[in-house]
């Protein structure tokens, strides 16, 4: 991408380093096809690759996807299945060309409680690429805001309860220090496809200071050039986290 085509990195809002999407649409897009939903996830699929593949020309340096949430078990046993299987198979198909362009893939959110052949394949991806240098790939999947909340408050209430911590140690620090994204900077933007205005559980706390930015475009819609404008609008945005 040409140094005039790019977002003005260096203005306004400052970088987007880490930019955190709300994938939502593929149930409409496909109602408005008449197709199954089935057929919007496969085409939302499709739209992951296109992002992932834009991301770093951007200056991305970390996409989190909210893939799959702790509260999308209550869709039909049919649809999880589907979805379930699309991320299998998006993993197996994909592991080569993420490695070859250097992606380092990894995943928040209670991934371990999903089906052992699953987390078995998702480990060797993570493995596989964890030395590498270039996007970081976050994809959350079993993932809720509000549990994994609970599970970094329990980590500090063992400690203190086992006498390894002070109760004065429960600070935002150390309790951001056990969330999932522990070792990922604060999402700079949460994203939201669809034109839905709700944040669903994902990044509550990382979120605090995120841009919110809302775009029109169904999830199975949005590509390179769609990124390109919401970083645009994370641009001209003016970020104060609480100052003036
Ligand atoms: C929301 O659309 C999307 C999801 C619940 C899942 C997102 C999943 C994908 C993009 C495909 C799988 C991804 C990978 C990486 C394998 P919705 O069904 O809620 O849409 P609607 O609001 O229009 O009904």
């Amino acid at each position: 991408m040409t140094a005039a085509a790019a977002p003005m990195a260096d203005d306004g809002a400052g970088a987007c380093r880490h930019l955190a999407i709300i994938m939502d649409g593929n149930g409409r897009w496909a109602k408005a096809r008449r197709l199954p939903r089935i057929a919007g996830h496969r085409e939302g699929v499709e739209a992951v690759r296109r992002v992932v593949e834009a991301a770093p020309g951007l200056g991305i340096e970390v996409l989190t996807l909210y893939a799959f949430s702790s509260e999308n078990w209550k869709r039909p046993a049919e649809e999880v299945g589907d979805l379930m299987g699309l991320l299998k198979h998006y993993v197996q198909h994909e592991i080569d060309n993420l490695h070859r362009n250097n992606v380092r893939l990894d995943f928040i959110g209670d991934w371990r409680a999903l089906k052992p052949d699953l987390v078995e394949q998702l480990e060797r991806a993570r493995e596989r690429t964890a030395g590498n240098q270039g996007l970081r790939l976050v994809m959350a999947l079993n993932y809720g805001g509000q549990a994994e909340l609970a599970r970094a408050a329990r980590s500090l209430a063992e400690d203190v309860v086992a006498g390894r911590m002070a109760v004065d140690g429960i600070t935002p620090a150390a309790l951001e220090a056990r969330l999932d994204t522990a070792s990922l900077p604060l999402p700079d933007a949460v994203l939201r496809t669809s034109g839905e205005l709700r944040l669903s559980n994902f990044l509550l706390w990382q979120s605090a200071y995120a841009e919110f930015l809302v775009t029109q475009t169904l999830w199975p819609d949005f590509d390179g050039p769609a990124l390109a404008a919401a970083l645009a609008e994370f641009s001209r945005r003016e970020r104060r986290f609480g100052g003036r």
